[in-house]
């Protein structure tokens, strides 16, 4: 099914690239392509008790296809203003088909790495929005809030970059699954997912 089709069923409009003007840091609007969504949920499931996190969440694709899927509370976050008004743009049209969903969805607007993890937020999407750089504050900010409420937490990362991997192994997070997307014409077609487990959680 194409793109259009599967935005089509969500009533929302994701398709397209967008790119910074200046910004090295921040990394182009591209959406996670649907087929890998669909490959990644035959292996990996979002229980009740879960609260993801979509950092850099563009017009919010994974967003409002994980919320549809799996009725869980989400918060998206995007930092580029026009990017940032689609996304609230197709929450509208999305929660009049979605009115029966009562998990919430947040849509901030603003920067990842400015970003106060919530104590209940366990599930953390990436893909591939910044650079390693920001990648390593957003994980600081993570690993502190586990600190302090200590729980399992789980990223999922698409399209991996090796400095992003570097990063969570230095945090002690654990890969627990790779999932390939098939078809993929690039090796870093994939998902990875990590988890860090605090002794307290168990
Ligand atoms: C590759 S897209 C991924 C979109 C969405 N998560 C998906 O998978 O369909 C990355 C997004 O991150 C946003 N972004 C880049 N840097 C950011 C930052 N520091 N804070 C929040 N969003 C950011 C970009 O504007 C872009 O929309």
């Amino acid at each position: 099914m194409s793109a259009k089709k599967y935005d089509r069923q969500l009533g929302i409009r994701t398709v397209g690239l967008r790119e910074w003007n200046g910004q090295d840091q921040y990394n182009r609007y591209e959406a996670t392509p649907y087929e890998a969504l669909e490959r990644l949920f035959q292996s990996y499931r979002f229980g009740r008790n879960d609260r993801l996190v979509d950092f850099g969440c563009g017009r919010g694709r994974v967003t409002f296809y994980v919320h549809n899927r799996f009725q869980v509370p989400i918060v998206g976050i995007e930092a580029h203003d026009k990017t940032y008004e689609e996304a609230l743009d197709n929450k509208s049209s999305y929660r009049l088909r979605a009115r029966h969903i009562q998990a919430p969805i947040r849509l901030k607007y603003g920067l990842a790495e400015h970003y106060e993890v919530k104590p209940g937020e366990n599930r953390f999407y990436f893909f591939n929005p910044f650079s390693h750089k920001v990648f390593k504050k957003v994980m600081a900010n993570i690993v502190k809030s586990v600190e302090t409420h200590p729980r399992t937490v789980e990223i999922i990362l698409y399209y991996p970059l090796p400095e992003y991997k570097r990063i969570l192994q230095g945090h002690s997070f654990q890969m627990i699954n790779k999932i390939k997307v098939p078809g993929g014409q690039d090796f870093r077609e994939k998902f990875l997912i990590y988890r860090f487990s605090p002794p307290a959680a168990g």
